[in-house]
This record gives C-alpha cells, sequence and structure tokens, in this order.
C-alpha cells in the first residue's frame, strides 16, 4: 500500500483569511496522524499565505511520522529548512502571482539544473532528505537523478485538469511511464497535485507510485464531513 502524506496547507488558509490563530495546521496534523497519515505535507511559500515560520517551527518539534516541506530554491527558503530541519524538502517552482504551484520545475531550463543540485547537495549536507517536483517527462525523471535527490514527486495536475477519458488516459500513460523510469532508476516515486476522491483510484491501480502527497480535497471534505456537527454545537451554546 502506498503512503500518504496529507497536505495541511489550507487549514492555514482559513486561519489566515481572518489573521487570527485558529484553525492551527499543528493540530490538524496530529489528527491527520492519528487517522494514519504517513506524512505531513506542507508548502511554505515566499509570500506567506498560508503556512508561517512558526508553523514550520511547532511541526518540525510535534510531527510523529515525517515532516515533507515544500519549497522554493530561493537562499531565504534554504535558510529556513537549514534553521528547522525537516526530515523531507520537496523543491518546486513558484512563481508570485500563481493560484498554486503551476508545474514541476523545469530542469531542461538554462541555468535550473545548477541551481537545484546546489540546493539538493546543500539540504543534503544539512540532513534533510531531497525531493524534486516534475512533470512525468522522461528529461525530468533523468535531470532528477542527476541532481542527486533521492525522490521524485511527479506532477499529476494535467491529469487531473484533464477533462476527456483520452486525456485522462494519455496522462495517466505519461504518469506511469515517468513512475517505472524513475523506479528503474533507484529514486522513491511519489506523485501529487489536484488528486480527490474520484481520481487516485486508477493511480492507485498502477502500483508502481509509493507515496501521494494530498492536501485541498481531504480539507475540503473535512469541511463537509464536520459542518453538522460544527452547526450543532453552535445551537447548543445558544439553546
Ligand atoms: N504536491 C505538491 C508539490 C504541491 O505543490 C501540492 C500543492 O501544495 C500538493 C502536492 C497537494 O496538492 P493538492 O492540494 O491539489 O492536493
Amino acid at each position: 500500500m502506498a503512503d500518504l502524506g496529507v497536505n495541511i496547507d489550507h487549514v492555514a488558509t482559513v486561519r489566515q483569511a481572518r489573521g487570527v490563530s485558529y484553525p492551527d495546521p499543528v493540530p490538524a496534523a496530529a489528527i491527520a496522524e492519528m487517522a494514519g497519515a504517513d506524512q505531513i505535507t506542507c508548502h511554505i511559500r515566499c509570500d506567506r499565505r498560508h503556512i508561517q515560520d512558526r508553523d514550520l517551527e511547532v511541526l518540525a518539534a510535534t510531527v510523529q511520522t515525517r515532516l515533507n516541506v515544500e519549497m522554493a530554491t530561493d537562499e531565504e527558503m534554504l535558510l529556513l529548512a537549514e534553521r528547522i530541519k525537516p526530515h523531507q524538502v520537496t523543491l518546486v517552482p513558484e512563481r508570485p502571482d500563481e493560484v498554486t504551484t503551476e508545474g514541476g520545475l523545469d530542469m531542461t531550463q538554462p541555468g535550473v539544473l545548477d541551481e537545484v543540485s546546489a540546493a539538493v547537495a546543500r539540504l543534503e549536507a544539512a540532513g534533510i532528505r531531497t525531493a524534486i517536483f516534475a512533470d512525468p517527462d522522461a528529461a525530468q525523471v533523468a535531470a532528477t537523478v542527476k541532481v542527486g535527490a533521492g525522490t521524485i514527486e511527479l506532477n499529476t495536475a494535467a491529469y487531473a485538469e484533464a477533462d476527456n477519458d483520452i486525456d485522462r488516459d494519455r496522462e495517466l500513460a505519461r504518469i506511469a511511464s515517468a513512475a517505472r523510469q524513475a523506479a528503474k532508476a533507484g529514486l522513491f516515486v511519489a506523485a501529487g497535485h489536484g488528486l480527490h476522491y474520484h481520481n487516485v483510484q486508477p493511480l492507485a491501480d498502477l502500483d508502481i507510485i509509493e507515496e501521494y502527497n494530498i492536501g485541498h480535497a481531504i480539507i475540503a471534505r473535512a469541511v463537509f464531513s464536520g459542518l453538522e456537527d460544527a452547526v450543532r454545537d453552535m445551537k447548543a451554546l445558544l439553546d
């Protein structure tokens, strides 16, 4: 059975929408672990729109499974990782105005391979495992091996966004092929982005991917699975 990394960013999104102290992603991580999460994932963005430095500090001290922090290769982020020392850093590209991560790190672009190699070397020297978020593409898998990361997280966004069976099957085949290539090259194979309750099973059926990082769909479902109790609790106080 594959591992599940639960991404708790959007608990923090709700908190930041009001600038208050709740809901706190730290207890969300503990609840996810009690429910069987194998890993807690979060993304510290340069604009701090959801996860804050304090969250990382407390999560690093309290997560019982593994803390996987997604971040860009900026100097500020690398310094933060070296200070906080999560179990793993997943390097992702980041564009300031994007709504969410828009694609994998394109290591075929001039300079990116060197920049990512340097970041991986620094993180590994600090005792932090490294993963690369990459599109399911042969050149990106080969580049992930070259930069020295132990894990590739295949970007499943194009698969998740496909709106017809032909495109979905083509994207599934791309992921399967990249996953096989990565496993053969000795990489640990993870996948994520845009996965939800209705699209994850065909990927799981491939039986090649060893870990899934899923956030938005889990937090979105938690809103509805908890809403009835939340309303009842408030009614009880008014009564
Ligand atoms: N993996 C990576 C590298 C991501 O950037 C994200 C989004 O932060 C996820 C997984 C989780 O994506 P989603 O919230 O769509 O499940």
